[in-house]
């Protein structure tokens, strides 16, 4: 197996790094076989009846459950920052409405990053007081670009709101119901953490060069946006609206099946057995879909997720969570474009986390790889 910065040998290789082990954490446990998700020790299930994201973040970060006292100070902390600089926002006046909102929201990062100046010379300080600024940051950034999706502006931030309630606040220009916020928060808590998935270990490569928190988060972003990885949610969802009803989703599913479809939301490289992340959402999106009169959507839902998981259970392929998060982001009033953005702003708490941790004796990652072509020289060409 590898160790930390990777040393290589025929016995560590894996094609698209399957089977292989990146580095130790006490950050996340991803139980694949049984279906559970821990961070720091507590299951995900624990953490969704009784905390809130703000509680979440600070525990996967900073490795506690806050108290009262140090709840505020980061409730605070993450309030502060949550005004990004103006020249990023303004950027969003020269890209065209239908870029990707990931995209809008990845170059608005990027602007803000560059403006930030921190005279602190230790290197490690400087970074562990990045994250409360990245996540304030983008959650504000990532409001203002599903706006600009609709041609509307973005709207300023209003004090006193959790950091849930706040992005749909600045996202809608609305409050949010109760529901709507504790049903948002729920997802952002579920997808706060989940090992080194793909766009962890981009992010975790970036850190290792010796480059700042705010490029690892960026590198993420880019893993994050294809449709394997964090684009699927959108993709679920476009798949399931048009379906319309339970027969229809029935019987286009036995249909694609057979022709041995890949449906977007299904599967998972580590899940094996139904994903913790979906039993945890369903009751929040059948809540707000039912309030919405949309019980049809949820009907069509199950009839779709039953039908392909008695196909493909067998083979360990079950509804990952980005078939579930776009029936909570939908009936909230977010676009289905811009359903990616949300797993975006909670995962980063997750790739932050494994930055911090790597960050103080983590060698530069570097893998090698195994040439297979073959020897040439000049003088023997014709
Ligand atoms: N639908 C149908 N069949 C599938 C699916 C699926 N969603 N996922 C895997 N399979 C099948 C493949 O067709 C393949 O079949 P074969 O052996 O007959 O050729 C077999 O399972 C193995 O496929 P791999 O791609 O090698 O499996 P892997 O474990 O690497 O796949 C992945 C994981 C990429 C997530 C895959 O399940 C997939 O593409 N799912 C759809 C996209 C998706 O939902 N991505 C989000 C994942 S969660 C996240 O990133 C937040």
């Amino acid at each position: 197996m590898i160790g930390r910065g990777a040393a290589m040998s025929p016995q560590t290789y894996g094609r698209g790094l399957a089977g292989l082990v990146a580095g130790d954490t006490t950050i996340g446990l991803i139980d694949g076989d049984t279906g559970r998700l821990i961070y720091r020790g507590y299951p995900i299930e624990d953490l969704v009846e009784h905390a809130s994201f703000e509680q979440v973040s600070h525990l996967v970060l900073w490795g506690e459950l806050p108290d009262e006292r140090r709840l505020q100070e980061w409730t605070a902390e993450l309030e502060q920052w949550r005004t990004p600089p103006s020249e990023a926002l303004r950027v969003l006046e020269q890209i065209p409405m239908s870029a990707h909102p990931l995209a809008q929201y990845r170059t608005m990062l990027c602007v803000a990053a560059c403006l930030q100046s921190d005279p602190d010379r230790d290197e490690l300080a400087i970074q562990r007081r990045k994250p409360a600024r990245i996540l304030a940051w983008t959650a504000s950034l990532a409001a203002a670009a599903i706006r600009h999706l609709q041609g509307l502006p973005p709207v300023e931030p209003r004090p006193g709101l959790g950091f849930a309630a706040s992005f749909l606040y600045q996202t809608l220009g609305a409050l949010p119901s109760p529901e709507a916020a504790r049903a948002f928060e729920v997802s952002l808590i579920v997808q706060a953490e989940h090992g080194l998935h793909a766009a962890a270990l981009a992010a975790l490569t970036v850190i290792s060069t010796g480059a700042d928190l705010g490029s690892a988060v960026l590198a993420g972003m880019g893993a994050l946006s294809g449709e394997r990885h964090g684009g699927a949610n959108q993709l679920a969802f476009e798949m399931l609206a048009r379906l319309d009803g339970p027969d229809e989703a029935r019987r286009w599913a036995r249909a694609a099946l057979a022709r041995k479809h890949r449906f977007p939301g299904f599967g998972h490289r580590i899940y094996t057995c139904p994903d913790p992340r979906v039993k945890a959402l369903e009751p929040h999106a059948e809540r707000l879909l039912s309030a919405r009169g949309l019980d049809r959507l949820w009907s069509t839902y199950l009839a779709l997720r039953d039908e392909i998981e008695q196909a493909l259970g067998p083979r360990g392929i079950f509804a990952n969570v980005d078939s579930i998060t776009g029936l909570v982001y939908h009936p909230i009033g977010l676009p289905p474009t811009a359903f990616p953005i949300p797993f975006c702003l909670a995962i980063q708490t997750g790739w932050m986390a494994h930055c911090l941790e790597y960050l103080p004796d983590g060698p530069m990652i570097t893998p090698g790889a195994i040439y297979t072509g073959r020897p040439r020289g000049l003088l023997d060409r014709p």
